[in-house]
């Protein structure tokens, strides 16, 4: 590090710039942001410059004079010859100011950073002029990181200082704050519920002690499988949480992305398989919150889509816990994608209807196969592999017709998905010709001829071209 980043207070405190072009306006921009007393100073100020800044800058259209450099606590050099800008340095430099000229690092006293700025919470980066492209992909990263409310989130937390200060001693203090910024008040906070949460921190503050721990449930979707289909709010709750309970369809990719020292917990459920059945998982989101931790009940795709999400959250808040839930990408939405196909589409479709081909007991699914078989739209089936004949068979038998298109889905956004279309009657064949086993969707109806995919007969070409 060969300079030190410190924030300069420059409310009211006089800024000046000598430029009035792009680079001027641009460094302008930060200084008012900053709600200092800015000049602008140039030989000629362009319009776009003057327009921007009127009523928020003084604008001089004149050379600048010692006297102008010397009263200044920042000086921005924005245009110039050479032999200028060595003088102007000179005099700011001499005056105590201190100095950046605009793309000459060898002249400058101090330089500006790409800035994220969210009120009270501010973050600054710089690559010291080395790759200032970097600093801004650096600056996008950490961007996507924060929170949109954090700043209001560190109001809010200024608004208690005093109150948590005269309640606890500075141990207790510490740990109160670590435990508010990840439990369930700071969530309301984030939401832009302000008005309960202010209720809930006095709440808070004043509970006794022997009830401080209590923690909070995130029910969280984790897209349909590729890393990237993660939400940005996701992987910011994947990062703090202390406890992850995650399902089958998680990958390790997405688990990868936790907080290194996070504890992680399967219980998944492959089909008539529950691991964990589902209200030992339940039991043990409320139990996990109960001992102050910050719990993520991470599922595969969106949690309330045949997720099972509805009746943890329902189990979590009846049990007095704040329970939150983060939205996923479904499945179907990922895998349509993937597929270049739009689940409705004009002169194809116009509506999608998403149902489950699981049944209890192994039975066959408890669907209105008549009101299914009407549907002049897009009929998506999770859960449909192992019922995938029989589904065929009951539309086709309540009147869908044979050339249906259909296109079966496995793995959808994974490096090993696989996509195979056909006509409904069929349907049976492609999954057997295609060996799906994974997780899959069937797509059902006339947008599914737009999938990309394989047929039944290029499989059969290929496989003719291995043997
Ligand atoms: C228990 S459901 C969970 C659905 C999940 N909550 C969602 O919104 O996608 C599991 C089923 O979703 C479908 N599924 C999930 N991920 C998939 C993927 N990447 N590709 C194809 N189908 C997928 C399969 O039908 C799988 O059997």
């Amino acid at each position: 590090m060969n300079r030190f980043p410190a924030y300069i207070a420059l409310e009211n405190r006089p800024v000046l710039i000598i430029g009035g072009g792009p680079s001027a306006l641009a460094k302008a921009r930060l200084m008012t942001a900053a709600q200092a007393s800015l000049t602008v100073i140039a030989e000629k100020i362009d319009s776009e410059t003057r327009a921007a800044l009127a009523g928020v800058a003084r604008l001089i259209e004149r050379a600048p004079v010692v006297g102008d450099i010397e009263a200044s606590v920042l000086v921005f050099i924005a245009d110039g010859r050479d032999s200028q800008i060595e003088r102007w340095v000179e005099i700011a430099q001499m005056a105590g100011a201190l100095v950046n000229v605009v793309d000459r690092p060898e002249f400058c006293d101090f330089i500006t950073p790409s800035i994220i700025d969210r009120g009270q919470v501010t973050v600054a980066i710089t690559t010291n002029g080395a790759a200032p492209v970097l600093g801004r992909k650096v600056r996008a990263d950490i961007e996507a990181l924060l929170p949109q409310n954090v700043g209001s989130l560190a109001e809010f937390a200024d608004r208690y200082r005093d109150a948590v200060k005269a309640k606890f001693s500075e141990h207790d203090r510490r740990l109160f704050w670590e435990h508010f910024f990840d439990g369930p008040v700071a969530a309301q906070v984030l939401a832009g519920d302000e008005v309960r949460a202010h209720e809930a921190m006095v709440a808070l503050i004043n509970r006794p002690r022997e009830k401080e721990k209590t923690g909070v449930v995130h029910i969280v979707g984790a897209g349909p499988g590729d890393p990237d289909l993660l939400t940005v709010k996701a992987l910011r709750l994947l990062q703090h949480a202390d406890v992850i309970l995650y399902d089958r369809l998680v990958s390790d990719e997405i688990l990868s992305l936790a907080r290194r020292d996070a504890e992680r917990f399967y219980v998944g459920k492959a089909k008539a398989n529950h691991a964990v059945p589902q209200d030992e998982i339940e039991a043990r989101l409320v139990a996990f919150a109960r001992d102050g931790k910050m719990v993520v009940r991470l599922k595969g795709g969106d949690p309330f889509i045949f997720g099972r999400g509805g009746e943890e959250l329902e189990t979590v808040r009846a049990a007095g816990i704040s329970v939150f839930t983060t939205p996923g990408i479904t499945a179907a939405a990922g895998c349509a994608a993937s597929a270049n196909m739009a689940l409705t589409h004009r002169g194809y479709s116009q509506a999608v209807t998403f149902v489950t081909g699981h049944a209890k007991d192994e039975g066959e699914p408890d669907l209105d196969w008549a009101a299914l078989a009407t549907l002049k739209s897009t009929l998506v089936v999770y859960m449909g592999v192992s019922k995938a004949s029989s589904i065929a068979n009951r539309l086709i038998g309540h009147g869908r017709a044979r050339s249906t298109p259909v296109a079966v889905i496995e793995k959808g956004t994974c490096p090993d998905q696989k996509i195979i279309k056909g006509s409904l009657d069929e349907l049976g064949q492609l999954i057997e010709a295609g060996s799906v086993d994974g997780p899959a969707l069937l797509v059902i109806g006339e947008v599914a001829a737009l999938a990309d995919g394989e047929t039944l007969l290029s499989i059969a070409q290929q496989e003719r071209l291995v043997a």
